[in-house]
């Protein structure tokens, strides 16, 4: 290869450029749900009487749309872009990769199709039945030969760090995958898993709270490992620091588990190993975010100008507050009052929206105008990722404020007692007094999913304006430039 060819002709990127667009619309497609079904709420008559508009089809539908449509194609069109690049190596198979894209796809529309329609396991986050499971694992497989392949064949002696991640986010999710969705089939649409009683709960939130590890965890250091650098133009913090906590992340989070079965018929011994597995994982979690903040020492200017770098250094933050609210829910005498409560689904969206969600974002920006040929930061409009950023942060802090308001309320009406001993509130009143928190969530969530649009519009006009390839080519980055680059 000439030394004028470009990272264009050298890479796959029209794997990363599909995935990257898909994630833009799966955002939308789960957050839409997200706020419909925070609406159905709020007011009840949303549902419609009609059974595949009804919240309990739509919940698992909207989980599965924004942590497997919208994570997911994050995470695989990042890992495809990062391996490539950390590697200076193109993936191994372009078809094996198209094969990731449109298995990953049919697995997300297949998922559209059973669920409203009322076709589950009821494992949460694992819903999906066993032919969709089947697929599933195809698909990953291709993933990791793709992405393992690919490092396989490196032109660079060191494996990057977020490589780590990235692999950690697959060969993790494969286990979790597989040994929890054992299952015996009694017909297309129907099958019951081989575990049952207590040893299914604790199957359930081994898979559970690792999904949170691995997928919404691991996999998105992966992308905060690659791009917080790249867009501060500063390499990382602490190499050496990534790699203590790397470990300690993974080593750790496979205990914690059994803090999702608080107070259950789980053996007490096997809760408390999760409640001190949990409070442990504050260090290696707060070593992933202390890496990435202070890889902005000495430029910490740019948070001034750059909203991409903003998008990624306030989820950074996020990340930071929900693993220290985790460890605390994890508490037995705390999660005694949070479990069952809105403050648990604060959490979640501290994670989800804060941290997923945003450094997802921040990431696509980076990734946009690079991949339509245009040179990084070249956003048809700087302006728009602003005022998205804002629209997201403060749609955030609305909805994980209402649901700790409703939360911590919820929990304290559960367990007041009258001097007779009697309940001082029935079920039914805790249910009235929380509609306030509602009506707050569910505009949170209407103002984050706006700013998902005016994100849609700003990459919708930066890949329409770009220039034909040919010209992008001969002022695309040459390839010599590229190797002196260090990740
Ligand atoms: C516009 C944004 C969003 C809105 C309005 C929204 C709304 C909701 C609502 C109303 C629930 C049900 C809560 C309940 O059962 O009481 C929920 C659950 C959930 N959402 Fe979202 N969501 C949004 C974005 C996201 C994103 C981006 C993610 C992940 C990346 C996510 C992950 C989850 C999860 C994991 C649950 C289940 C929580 C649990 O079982 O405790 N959500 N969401
Ligand atoms: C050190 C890190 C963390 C710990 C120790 C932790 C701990 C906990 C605890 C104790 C619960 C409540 C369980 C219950 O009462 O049912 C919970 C729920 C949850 N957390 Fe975390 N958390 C951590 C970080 C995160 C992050 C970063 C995310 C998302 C990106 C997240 C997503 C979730 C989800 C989705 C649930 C709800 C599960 C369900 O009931 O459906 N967590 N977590």
């Amino acid at each position: 290869m000439s030394s004028l060819a470009t990272e264009h002709d050298l890479y796959n990127y029209r794997v990363v450029r599909q995935f990257a667009i898909m994630t833009v619309v799966w955002g939308i497609v789960g957050m839409t749900v997200g706020v419909l079904i925070a609406a159905q709420l709020a007011f009840p008559v949303l549902n419609f009487d009609i059974p595949w508009l009804s919240y309990g089809r739509l919940r698992p539908l909207h989980t599965n749309a924004v942590i497997f449509a919208f994570g997911g194609c994050a995470l695989m069109g990042t890992g495809f872009y990062v391996v490539q690049r950390t590697c200076k190596a193109r993936v191994i198979s372009d078809a094996l990769a198209a094969f990731v894209f449109w298995g990953w796809q049919l697995v997300i529309l297949l998922a559209a199709i059973t669920l409203p329609l009322g076709l589950t396991t009821s494992k949460e986050y694992a819903e999906l039945e066993w032919p969709i499971d089947i697929l599933i694992t195809l698909v990953w497989v291709a993933f990791a030969i793709v992405f393992f392949g690919t490092i396989a064949k490196r032109k660079v002696s060191h494996i990057f760090v977020a490589n780590w991640f990235y692999g950690a986010l697959i060969i993790g999710v494969a286990i979790l995958h597989i040994f929890n969705s054992l299952a015996i089939p009694v017909s297309a649409f129907k099958s019951y898993s081989i575990y049952s009683g207590s040893v299914d709960a604790m199957m359930q939130w081994w898979y559970g709270h690792n999904a949170v590890g691995f997928f919404l965890t691991a996999g998105f250091l992966g992308i905060m490992y690659y791009f917080v650098p790249k867009q501060a133009d500063r390499p990382i913090y602490s190499y050496r620091l990534s790699i203590v906590h790397f470990w300690a992340l993974i080593a750790i989070y496979v205990w914690a588990g059994p803090h999702h079965l608080h107070y259950t018929s789980l053996p007490d011994w096997a809760q408390s190993v999760g409640m001190a597995m949990s409070l442990i994982l504050l260090a290696p979690s707060w070593g992933g975010m202390i890496n990435g903040i202070m890889t902005l020492s000495g430029a910490w200017d740019k948070l001034r100008t750059d909203p991409i770098l903003k998008f990624l250094i306030v989820a950074l933050s996020f990340y930071g507050m929900s693993t220290f609210e985790g460890p605390m829910l994890s508490i037995k005498t705390v999660n005694a009052l949070s479990h069952n409560t809105d403050w648990t689904v604060g959490h979640v969206h501290s994670g989800a929206l804060g941290w997923v969600a945003m450094v997802s974002i921040g990431a696509i920006y980076h990734l946009i105008p690079i991949l339509y040929g245009r040179k990084q930061g070249q956003m048809y409009s700087v302006r728009l990722i602003n005022l998205h950023f804002w629209l997201s942060t403060i749609g955030t802090v609305f909805y994980i404020a209402s649901m700790w308001v409703n939360g911590l309320m919820q929990g304290l009406m559960w367990r007041a007692t009258n001097i007779d001993g009697t309940l001082t509130y029935s079920f039914a009143e805790s249910v009235e007094a929380s509609y306030a928190g509602y009506y707050v969530r569910a505009f949170g969530g209407l103002i984050f999913l706006v700013g998902m649009f005016i994100m849609a519009y700003n990459v919708w006009m930066t890949m329409t304006t770009t220039r034909i390839k040919d010209e992008v080519d001969a002022e695309a980055t040459p390839l010599t430039e590229l190797e002196a680059q260090p990740s």
